[in-house]
């Protein structure tokens, strides 16, 4: 057989196997729903219950995430088939406004939602407050607390020179955490209450932080000010994924908004620096498949070591960014992230037989390896959502990746 012909019998032979091994793989029910218990028995943290809201928003109860094709602000009444899939959001915005006026007599006025030495964690509860508030669930005053957490936001948490909202409560810090947990907030709230200026808001503040954190080669330092004890230059893996994906929250929350074609310019730079994080941190792969936990240092550097965690949450953002502003670009990277994800291989599975993603960073220390994780957990419903997404749309960009690959 001549050898041209036999090179395009084995292409067409990848191409099936492609097609039917990596597009065709998803998480299994039974995986899935492990991660997803794993997830709802560990999430306590401010920002980890923020962040359980909206991964199971898009996982479960899709056309309630800003990421579906629905328009913003979403229907004020939940219909009866949907209810099940919205009410552990529901019900997460009730206990949390519920504490908040059991745990303070005086709830009025600006306060975060949950008390937190962080200014921004707690704000990542925000949207599911305003949702609560939005479908006419009774029995809190959900309005008053999304309220008191803009307010305290923007009234009381210390800012740099030009305006950039502090994380932390105390003195000025930038993490690169606070782009997931605060524009999507203002975002939203603005989209809600039809006030352009928030959405605005919610941009500048992605348009400060970047300045701040991102770094000479495009990847995101981790934490910029706060002095000595505070500061991390490094490019934690993680953080460029916090980052990526609320520029991404965001992005979408103004395209199915009324503001999506005079903030055209806005989601053009949203897209942009999302596809500029991308473009830093792919080349760093290696063949493993999953990012250390500081990306652009060796994974055996003293401290170093591999998280599936931002592997998982910057591939969610690579579909994303593909179904949201058709930058295809790096759909082969997530491709390869996701399988080695997903593939079973008895105990050296990367999600382990209990539900657990592994390895880990330690969620409450970002330099130290952990052992399970309630926001890596969030992270790889996440992945499995905007992979759903992305199929359902027509997987664009795998044929690209494939040629790429051959
Ligand atoms: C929060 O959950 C973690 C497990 O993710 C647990 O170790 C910790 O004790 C819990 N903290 C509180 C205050 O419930
Ligand atoms: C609400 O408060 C209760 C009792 O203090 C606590 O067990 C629970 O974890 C809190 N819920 C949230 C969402 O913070
Ligand atoms: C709360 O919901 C009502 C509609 O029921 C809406 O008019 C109001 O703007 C919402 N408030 C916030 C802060 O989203
Ligand atoms: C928009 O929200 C900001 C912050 O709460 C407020 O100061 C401003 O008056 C609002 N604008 C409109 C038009 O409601
Ligand atoms: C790290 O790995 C590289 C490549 O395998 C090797 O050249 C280097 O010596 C290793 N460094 C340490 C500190 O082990
Ligand atoms: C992993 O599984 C293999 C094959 O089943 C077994 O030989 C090995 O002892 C297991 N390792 C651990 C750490 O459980």
């Amino acid at each position: 057989m001549p050898s041209s012909i036999r090179t395009t019998l084995i292409r067409a032979l990848c191409l099936t196997l492609y097609m039917d091994v990596v597009i065709g793989q998803n998480l299994a029910d039974d995986r899935l729903s492990l991660v997803r218990t794993r997830l709802q028995e560990s999430a306590n943290r401010s920002w980890e219950l923020g962040t359980a809201a909206q991964a199971l928003l898009e996982i479960d109860a899709p056309s309630w995430s800003v990421f579906s094709r629905n328009s913003l602000p979403p229907p004020q009444q939940v219909p009866s088939e949907a209810q099940s899939s919205v009410a552990p959001v529901l019900t997460l915005a009730q206990e949390i406004v519920g504490n908040r006026s059991r745990l303070n007599s005086n709830a009025e006025g600006p306060q975060p939602l949950m008390p937190d030495g962080s200014a921004a964690d707690p704000a990542a509860n925000g949207v599911s407050v305003l949702l609560a508030n939005w479908t006419g669930q009774g029995g809190q005053d959900y309005a008053g607390a999304a309220r008191d957490q803009l307010d305290f936001l923007l009234e009381r948490v210390p800012r740099t020179d030009d305006g950039a909202i502090s994380h932390r409560e105390a003195e000025v810090q930038l993490w690169s955490d606070y782009v997931y947990m605060v524009p999507p907030f203002l975002a939203y709230y603005g989209v809600l209450t039809r006030n352009q200026s928030l959405v605005t808001e919610a941009y500048n503040q992605i348009r400060l932080y970047r300045q701040y954190l991102r770094d000479d080669d495009n990847l995101w330092k981790h934490i910029a000010m706060g002095g000595e004890v505070a500061e991390d230059n490094g490019h934690w893996t993680t953080g460029n994924g916090w980052a990526a994906a609320g520029m991404l929250r965001v992005l979408a929350t103004i395209q199915n908004s009324e503001y999506d074609k005079n903030m055209a310019h806005q989601q053009a730079d949203l897209a942009h620096w999302v596809g500029e994080i991308h473009g830093a941190i792919y080349p760093l792969l290696d063949d493993t498949n999953i990012f250390p936990n500081y990306a652009s240092r060796a994974v055996n550097d003293s401290g170093n070591f591999y998280d599936a965690a931002g592997t998982a949450l910057l591939a969610a953002t690579v579909y994303r960014v593909s179904l949201y502003w058709g930058d295809h670009s790096h759909i082969s990277f997530a491709q390869r992230c996701r399988e080695t994800l997903y593939a079973d291989n008895g105990n050296q599975s990367h999600i382990n037989a209990q539900g657990w993603l592994q390895p880990v960073v330690n969620p409450h220390s970002f330099g130290v390896e952990g052992s399970r994780s309630p926001e890596a957990q969030a992270f790889v419903l996440e992945l499995e959502a905007a992979y759903r997404d992305w199929v359902n749309e027509g997987s664009n960009g795998a044929i690209l990746s494939l040629l790429l690959w051959i």
